[in-house]
């Protein structure tokens, strides 16, 4: 990433105040989650999720491109109590996931899109594992390299058994499991 775009990124997240939710596309099917085992996110802004996922009990590896935001993530986990259960790392998905952890059982990406992560995303789950991706559409929004094209999702992760799919007002989102062996 530039250093512009990594500059804007960080303007972003030096606004607002995070507290642990659900990711937002994803509240309606996160009783598919696992919540115990290994969680990985990945562009996980100012941590919401991630120390929601640790305060269910998962520990989690959580990865952003800001520092600002990952700042804000780790003076959340530590105000939640859950610092121990959270491994923030400031990494630019450019190069690739990250090193850690080497296989999940969950692995959340919400509201971040790049095609090239697909593959790696679904290879990084432990067997039964549960994938779960929200995206910005051009089902029911504008057209954009940034948004996923109709049914990108579910194309994308075939080999992985979906449980939950849908897109439409400009959102994709999925939720699948790993085969078990
Ligand atoms: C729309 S926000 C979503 C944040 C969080 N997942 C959420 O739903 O609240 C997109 C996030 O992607 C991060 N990001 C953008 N490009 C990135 C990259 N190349 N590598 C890692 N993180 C990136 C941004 O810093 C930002 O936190």
């Amino acid at each position: 990433m530039s250093e512009e775009d990594r500059r804007r990124w960080d303007e972003r997240h030096r606004e607002g105040g995070g507290r642990p939710a659900p990711p937002p596309v994803l509240a309606h099917v996160v009783h598919l989650f696992p919540t115990e085992g290994t969680a990985m996110e990945v562009a996980c802004g100012r941590g919401e999720a991630a120390v929601w996922l640790a305060r269910r009990g998962l520990e989690v590896w959580a990865s952003d491109v800001s520092e600002v935001a990952i700042g804000a993530a780790r003076r959340l986990a530590e105000r939640c109590g859950v610092a121990h259960r959270c491994q923030f790392q400031v990494h630019d998905l450019d190069d690739g996931l990250p090193s850690e952890p080497p296989v999940a059982d969950l692995v959340l990406c919400h509201m971040f899109r790049d095609p090239r992560l697909y593959g790696p995303m679904a290879e990084r789950l432990r067997p039964g594992g549960i994938l779960a991706v929200a995206t910005l559409s051009e089902a029911g929004g504008e057209p954009g390299r940034f948004r996923a094209r109709p049914g990108e999702l579910p194309d994308a992760f075939a080999r992985l058994e979906i449980l939950e799919a849908g897109e439409s007002e400009g959102r994709a989102w999925m939720v699948a499991r790993a085969p078990s062996t």
